[in-house]
């Protein structure tokens, strides 16, 4: 009786390890995400993104099978060279890049030269000579910087709360190499003086992305400059949500005596940019973006050319009037 139960056992265990076997899939594809920080707000929401894109199509299509396997470049250009270089010689058939350095072309130029298909992300290295197989997605950050500019231009008396003719500003920096941040602070700017504004810049630092050293800088200038600041520009959400926080310990309020703007439309901007606790910011699209990245990785991989080497998303000024439609 004993070994019959044996055997019946034996019989069982071995149907369920057979019936548990998957199908073998037919095409396994291996795409090496490099990311030049994961302690980055924006690039969190992006590489989340990438990773839900390529989840979706493996559980929609089993023919194929994506292996996304995504890195931490900890904002250091050694690091990131020997996790593109192990993605390289690993043998991955693509590539996403998000450059640690964008004031070199060395490591682009290494991905180019490994025949590789590779979409660079988010930051752009200028005038590059992208091969066949490589191209950028990002977004043209000139918009950005105008569509904040154009945020301060329609508030009352475009930002000018003492009346002294002057719109006096405090400009809180992304990483000063990046485009992002160069282009950021000087179109905002731009659009005022542009439209007849006079401005005053009172205190001009880099917060590098970073909601703490975003807070700091803003409660410095706070201190020095008190009460002469109308208007606080910050390159990005993450800033600026240190900077609200920095306003609120000056014992200021945003919307009445300061004003405040970001970009990326983080989750909880648009929720402050609702509540205006944030005067608003922009859309940068991270869902637009991996989209438009992943679809070109997928192109790539099927032999085509990317439709355009240089694919801007477009951003989208955030106000009161429309942040709901960026919560949903
Ligand atoms: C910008 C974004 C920032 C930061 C930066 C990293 O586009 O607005 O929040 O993520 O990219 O390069």
């Amino acid at each position: 009786m004993k070994k019959l139960v044996k055997v019946l056992l034996a019989v069982l265990l071995s149907l369920t390890f057979f019936g548990c076997q998957q199908q073998p899939k037919t095409k396994e594809v291996k795409i090496g995400v490099a990311i030049y920080q994961f302690n980055d707000n924006f690039m969190t929401l992006y590489r989340n993104d990438i990773q839900k894109y390529f989840d979706d199509l493996n559980a929609k299509d089993s023919s194929v099978h994506y292996t996304v396997e995504i890195v931490d470049g900890a904002n250091d250009v050694n690091t990131q060279t020997e996790q593109v270089r192990t993605f390289i010689s690993k043998g991955v058939d693509a590539l996403i890049v998000n450059l640690v350095q964008t004031t070199s072309d060395a490591l682009a130029k290494e991905i180019v030269n490994s025949g590789i298909p590779c979409v660079f992300i988010n930051r752009e290295i200028a005038d590059f000579n992208y091969g066949d197989k490589t191209c950028y997605v990002g977004a043209d950050a000139r918009d950005s910087g105008t569509y904040q500019g154009q945020i301060i231009y329609n508030v009352p008396n475009h930002g000018d709360l003492n009346g002294d003719g002057t719109v006096s500003y405090i400009m809180i920096m992304g990483d000063p190499e990046n485009t992002d941040a160069q282009y950021r602070t000087e179109f905002s700017i731009k659009y005022l003086t542009d439209n007849g504004v006079t401005v005053e810049n009172l205190f001009q630092q880099t917060g590098n992305w970073d909601q703490a050293q975003g807070q700091e800088l803003v409660g410095n200038a706070l201190a020095t400059h008190g009460d002469k600041i109308e208007v606080v520009f910050c390159n990005n959400d993450g800033m600026a949500l240190g900077a609200y926080e920095a306003i609120k310990a000056a014992g200021r309020t945003v919307g009445t005596d300061i004003y405040l703007v970001g970009v990326d439309a983080l989750p909880e901007c648009c929720e402050m940019v609702k509540a205006g606790t944030m005067t608003g910011t922009v859309l940068n699209d991270d869902k637009g973006q991996a989209t438009a990245c992943c679809d070109t990785v997928l192109q790539l991989l099927a032999g085509q050319a990317p439709a355009k080497k240089v694919n801007y998303v477009p951003y989208v000024m955030v106000t009161k009037d429309n942040a709901d439609d960026y919560l949903k």
